[in-house]
Formats: structure tokens, sequence, C-alpha cells
């Protein structure tokens, strides 16, 4: 199989800057997993469900194409919130996973982003990354993304978000947030995104 690059980490980590680089450095299509949980937390929610109950995320995320991905609203602030509250759920976890295995192992190879991916859909990938920042460096970039949508959200409403997020996905049961073991810790706090995207190649390329 071609290379498979797992690229995971925290919320507004750089991560997904980092995976699209990535992707574009070595021509390998990027799947950019967190948009699965935001897509079936937006769809639920629209559909007036509630986040908290589970067979309906599930029924939801199990409905799911990657067809469905391309909603500008999957990008909000709400839907990140909205995203992770569902991700705690085991069954909408399992739901998402063969679509995410699939992309995994497709010949060419592939980048997935995520929180999960050198854990639990491709932990036999030989390139894995752990992308990390500090929480106010992180918030900033977050608070300058929605910003740049159009969202105008004060800095510490935003850190509060990345905290209470940190937290929830750090310590759900379900395949909860931490680097695999042979993953690459590459903190970016101090990097512009281009110095990110080099020391990013220089780990895949070690
Ligand atoms: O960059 P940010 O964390 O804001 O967004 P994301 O990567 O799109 O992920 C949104 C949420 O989806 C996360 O907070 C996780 O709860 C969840 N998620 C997950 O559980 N597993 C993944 N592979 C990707 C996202």
């Amino acid at each position: 199989p071609g290379l498979v690059i797992t690229v995971d980490g925290p919320a507004a980590s750089g991560k997904g800057t980092i995976a699209s680089r990535l992707g574009a450095a070595y021509g390998l299509p990027v799947l950019d997993t967190g948009l699965l949980y935001r897509a079936v937390g937006v769809r639920l929610a629209r559909a007036g469900g509630d986040l908290g109950d589970e067979a309906a995320a599930a029924a939801v995320a199990r409905a799911l194409t990657a067809a469905d991905l391309d909603d500008p609203e999957f990008r909000t602030r709400g839907a990140g919130e909205a995203a992770s509250r569902v991700a705690v759920h085991p069954s909408v976890r399992s739901a998402l996973l063969e679509l995410q295995q699939a992309f995994a192992r497709q010949p060419g190879g592939a980048v997935l982003d995520g929180r999960d991916m050198g854990t639990v859909i491709a932990p036999w990938a030989p390139a894995k990354l752990y992308v990390t920042a500090g929480p106010e460096v992180r918030a900033e970039r977050r608070r300058r993304q929605l910003a740049g949508q159009g969202e105008a959200v004060a800095f510490d409403e935003v850190l509060a978000d990345i905290r209470r997020r940190d937290a929830r996905d750090g310590g759900r049961e379900a395949a909860p947030m931490r680097p695999a073991e042979d993953a690459v810790l590459l903190d970016t706090s101090e990097m512009t995104i281009d110095e990110a995207a080099d020391a990013a190649r220089r780990i895949v390329e070690a």
C-alpha cells in the first residue's frame, strides 16, 4: 500500500493545516474525520434531536456518506461543540469506523486527521504525528479562524470552549484522545504554518 499518515491532536492544534500540507506534498488524499462528527452533530440538531441521545445520533452516523460533508455550517463554533458531544457515543464511533478505514486502506495511501487515527482507525500506519499547542495559542488561532468566517467570539470564550473540549475528548471512555505509543509529538505553539509543515515532513521522512 502507499504511504499512510495519521495526524491526531486536540482542537485547533494545527493538525488540519498540517494534514492538508502533507497531502499536497505527497500527492495523497486527506480525510478530515472531525467533519464526520461535525456532520452528525449538526444533522441531528437540525432534525430536532438531542445530542445526548445515543441511538438517534448513531442512526444519523450510519446514514452519513462522504458526499454529505461539504457544508459551511460544519465549520462553525456550534458544530465543533455538537461534534464533541456526539463523539462520546461508542455506537456513533463504530458507525463511522468503516468509512474511515476504507479511506485509510486506499491503495495509493492517505492522510487522516482526527483524534484516534493512530490509535483506533489505522494503528498500523507507518507515520504518526500527534500535533499539540498550548491552550492559549490554540484559542487565539481558533478565535481568528472563526472571525474570518464571520463569527466574532471573545478570546476568553474560545479558550473556555477549548478547555471544555479537551476535557471531554480526553476524558471520554470511547477512544479517548491520546497519542499513539509510536506517534511523534509535534508542538506547534511557537511555529508558523510553514515551519510546522516542514517539521511534519521531516518527521514523516525520518
Ligand atoms: O479542530 P477541532 O477540534 O475544533 O475540530 P475537529 O477536529 O473537527 O473535531 C471536532 C470534534 O469531533 C472533536 O472535539 C472530537 O470530539 C470529535 N472527533 C473525534 O472524536 N474523533 C475524530 N477522529 C475527530 C473528531
